[in-house]
């Protein structure tokens, strides 16, 4: 048996996480920018520990030396939606980009399949390739896509069964069966607002593109000293800001860009 020097040796599934976190939040971006709902909601990214990646390796009987090979989530990456109607739209992201910087080499849905334990993930792990160090390097990587529900339960559940080192009392995984069908419930019972949320989302984030136009058409209009009275305008923006219709925003938006055209203002 070698000597494995983990600290370099869990390097390059660092890398591995970091870009594949950037490349999901940078979907989540082009949504928002989008002013359309984003599937995603957060995405975390975690290499496995040393003592978890020695733990797993010796409860399977695998030989130290191929642990790092063998098993599938060393790089970990969560991808968390606000509804289960979410799951799926990022499912298909992934299988988009199957073969082109991932390569998808397995799916499990435990959230059709809920597990014994209560547990509800849709997983994928995907083949991913790096360049380190001037090579080339093929990685696996383990996605695991869930609502905000189903993540807050398997994070209470799998710090309990940490601290029972895996063998929970039956009160408490009967207490934590009833908290699944809980979460369950929460699920379904978001997915009847829906609609209502969504349309919260969009009105926020219409509000949020008017005022970064807004701003910005006083800012080109008074950069081409076409605005004389510009406290006037600021003053206007500032009272419709205050009243909170966001028809009336676009309105003075549109007046704005109107009085660009007819200035034939340029934008910077
Ligand atoms: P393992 O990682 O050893 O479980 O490998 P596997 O692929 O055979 O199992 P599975 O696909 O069921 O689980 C992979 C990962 O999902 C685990 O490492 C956990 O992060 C998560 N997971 C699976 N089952 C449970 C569960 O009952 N509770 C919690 N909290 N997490 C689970
Ligand atoms: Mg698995």
């Amino acid at each position: 048996m070698g000597i494995t020097n983990w600290n370099t040796e869990l390097l390059p599934y660092e890398q591995a996480v970091d870009e594949i976190v950037l490349k999901l939040k940078s979907v989540r971006r082009d949504f928002l920018r989008r002013q359309q709902h984003s599937p995603i909601e957060q995405v975390e990214g975690r290499v496995k520990s040393i003592s978890s990646i020695i733990a797993k390796a010796n409860d399977r009987n695998i030989p130290i030396d191929d642990a790092l090979n063998v098993l599938e989530d060393i790089a970990g990456i969560r991808i968390i939606c606000r509804f289960v109607e979410d799951i799926e739209k990022v499912v298909n992201i992934i299988r988009a980009r199957d073969g082109f910087d991932m390569k998808i080499l397995q799916e499990e849905d435990y959230v059709t399949n809920t597990k014994k334990s209560g547990y509800r993930s849709y997983h994928i792990t995907i083949g991913y390739k790096i360049v380190y160090e001037d090579e080339i390097m093929p990685l696996k990587c383990e996605l695991q896509i869930r609502t905000l529900a189903m993540n807050f339960w398997a994070t209470i559940e799998h710090s309990l069964r940490y601290k029972y080192d895996g063998h929970l009392p039956e009160h408490l995984k009967e207490r934590l069966h009833n908290c699944a069908e809980a979460a369950f419930k929460l699920d379904n019972e978001m997915t009847t607002i829906r609609g209502e949320l969504l349309q919260a989302q969009k009105t926020k984030q219409t509000q949020e593109f008017l005022v970064n136009e807004i701003v910005k058409n006083i800012h080109n209009l008074y950069a081409y000293g076409k605005v004389e009275h510009l406290n006037d305008y600021n003053r206007q923006f500032m009272e419709i800001f205050r009243d909170g219709d966001v028809n009336k925003l676009s309105e003075f938006n549109h007046q704005l860009e109107t009085m660009a055209e007819i200035y034939n203002v340029r934008y910077v």
